[in-house]
This record gives structure tokens, sequence and C-alpha cells, in this order.
């Protein structure tokens, strides 16, 4: 069970951002962090983020059809009455209940190792728990192991049972 240390946000912005929107802390008084179940994503937008941590750009017609069949997609966004900018991102597939996965988490490299990584995955189990997802899993990238492990996931035991299948 996760205790959420994520604030929940005042009147006008669970309108804006829909019933599920957490507040996420940051270093900077000037800014109000927002993370949404619900608010709409401009799909250049998301694009723009995803290529800036360094992923290859994916058709917007395939990542619309993504998104629309995942279970769970977050944006974190950098409040603004008008223009919210999209500042992190993650989404999940799944059943919603015994098993899920998350994918495509991203924070901006500006927004980067001030502790909004760490808050939106405890949105995502907090959100994937609510459901009442028994057991969450992910793909690492090499590099990014360690964040994952100091929030206290578990790697795979013996690192040689995932198989994947690639469509030709
Ligand atoms: C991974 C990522 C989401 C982390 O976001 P973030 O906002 O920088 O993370 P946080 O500031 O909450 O960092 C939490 C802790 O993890 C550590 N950490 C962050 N990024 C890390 C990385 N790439 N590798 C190892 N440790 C990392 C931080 O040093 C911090 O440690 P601390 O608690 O001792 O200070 C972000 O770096 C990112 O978008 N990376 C590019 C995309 C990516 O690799 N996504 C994961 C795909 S599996």
């Amino acid at each position: 069970m996760i205790s959420s240390p994520l604030d929940i946000p005042a009147a006008p912005l669970l309108e804006q951002y829909g019933e599920e929107a957490r507040l996420c802390s940051s270093a900077n008084d000037q800014l109000t962090l927002v993370f949404s179940q619900r608010h709409p994503f401009d799909l250049v937008e998301l694009e723009q983020l995803l290529e800036a941590v360094g992923w290859s750009r994916r058709p917007v017609r395939r990542v619309r059809k993504a998104l629309a069949n995942s279970l769970l997609t977050v944006g974190l966004w950098r409040h603004d009455p008008r223009i919210p900018r999209l500042v992190g991102f993650a989404r999940c597939t799944g059943d919603g209940v015994f098993e899920a996965t998350v994918w495509d988490v991203a924070v901006h490299p500006l927004y980067q190792g001030s502790g909004l990584g760490s808050q939106l995955m405890v949105y995502v189990l907090e959100a994937l728990e609510a459901m009442g997802t028994e057991r969450v899993s992910l793909f690492a990238d090499p590099g990014v192991v360690n964040f994952y492990q100091r929030q206290g996931w578990e790697l795979e035991p013996q690192q040689h049972r995932c198989a994947f299948w690639y469509a030709s």
C-alpha cells in the first residue's frame, strides 16, 4: 500500500486537470506542477518531450492509438490556466486487475534531477493500485535501473526470463 505524499490541488486545478489530479512538489516556488490523467495531450508536444530525452520520434497516428489503448496515461504539467506545458509523462498497459506494465517514463531534461521522476512513479503506482492492479512491471533502460531500484523496484531475479517477439 502506498501512502501518497502528493497533495490534492485546489478546486480550479481539479476542474482543469481532473479529479485524480495531484500536485508535484518542486524546489521552485514559482512553478505549479500537476499530475493529470485527464488533461488531453498535444501529441506533437508529447513526441517533442520524448525526443528531448533522447528517444526516436514516432508517427503521431500510431502514438494516438497507443495512448487510446493504454490503461493509464499520466501527464506532468507545468500549470498555466491557458496553455499548460507538458514536462513529464508515463503510461501503462495492462488489464487493470492482475498486471500492468509501465512505459515511456520521461521528465524533460530541464526539469530532471529534482524529484519529479520519483513523484511521477509514486503517482503512477498509486493510480494502478486504486484500480486494483496486483503486479506492475517495467523494462528499465540499463542506465536507469538505479532510479527504479532506489524506489523499491525489484530486478527480475534470474534476469533471463523475459521474452520478446517482434513483428518483422
Ligand atoms: C529517469 C527519469 C524519468 C528520472 O527523472 P528525474 O526527475 O530526474 O528523477 P528524480 O529527480 O526523481 O531522481 C530520483 C533519484 O534517481 C536518481 N536518478 C535519476 N535519473 C537517474 C538515471 N538516469 N540513472 C540513475 N539514477 C537516476 C537521481 O539521482 C535521484 O537520486 P537521489 O534521490 O539520491 O537524489 C529522467 O531522468 C528521464 O526522463 N530520463 C530519460 C528517459 C528515461 O530514461 N526514462 C526511463 C526509461 S526506462
